[in-house]
């Protein structure tokens, strides 16, 4: 992978909208749940929020394969070098979680919807709060650098380079 200085406009660009998308997933989820319960009782249920949350998800996970592209073919600036190496190593593993459960969380959410696989929701259902978790430890870390270290860290996602 090569290393840059900044991120290219169509990398910051799906880093945003996937953040927009994420929060459609959020509030759409429980109508999910739902819609499963209604299901397996023979009741009706709600299209609308399904639909939105089965598509809103299919395009997290095709902006998370061109990611995955552009970071092979393009690059990715290296995460800040100067602090504890235990907290670079942290930067690092959470940014490659992050992508693989953008790619996980999907697939498993496909698999319990299209493919009637039950445990796949179960499965779906420990992925969630895992992504959750680790997008709660990401955005903390990059206010932390921005407001208490103040190196302008939010910049390299604001500004393509
Ligand atoms: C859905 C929520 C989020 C996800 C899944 C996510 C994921 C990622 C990933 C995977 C990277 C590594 C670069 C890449 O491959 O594009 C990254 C970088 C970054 N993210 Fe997020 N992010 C989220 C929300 C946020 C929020 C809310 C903030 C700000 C408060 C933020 C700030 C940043 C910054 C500043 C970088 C660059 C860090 C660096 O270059 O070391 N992210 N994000
Ligand atoms: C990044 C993308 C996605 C996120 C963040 C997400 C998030 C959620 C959330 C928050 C719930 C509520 C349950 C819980 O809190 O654990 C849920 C349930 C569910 N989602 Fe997703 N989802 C995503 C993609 C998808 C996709 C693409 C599908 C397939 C159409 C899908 C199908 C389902 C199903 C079937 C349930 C109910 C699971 C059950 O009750 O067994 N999800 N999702």
């Amino acid at each position: 992978m090569k290393t840059r200085v900044g991120y290219s406009s169509m990398q910051i660009a799906i880093h945003w909208a996937t953040v927009i998308l994420i929060v459609v997933q959020l509030f759409s989820g429980d109508a999910m749940e739902a819609a499963v319960r209604a299901l397996a009782e023979g009741k009706a249920y709600d299209i609308t929020f399904t639909r939105l949350h089965a598509l809103t998800g299919v395009v997290v996970l095709v902006l998370a394969v061109l990611r995955l592209m552009l970071r092979a073919l393009r690059g990715v600036p290296d995460v800040p070098r100067d602090g504890d190496p235990r907290l670079v190593k942290l930067a690092e593993w959470t940014h490659r979680a992050l992508l693989a459960l953008l790619i996980l969380v999907p697939l498993s959410g496909l698999a319990a919807w299209g493919g009637g696989i039950a445990v796949a929701g179960d499965i779906h259902q420990v992925l969630v709060p895992l992504l959750f978790g680790l997008i709660l430890l990401h955005a903390a870390a990059a206010l932390y650098h921005q407001y208490v270290i103040k190196d302008n860290l939010l910049r390299r996602m604001m500004k393509p380079e």
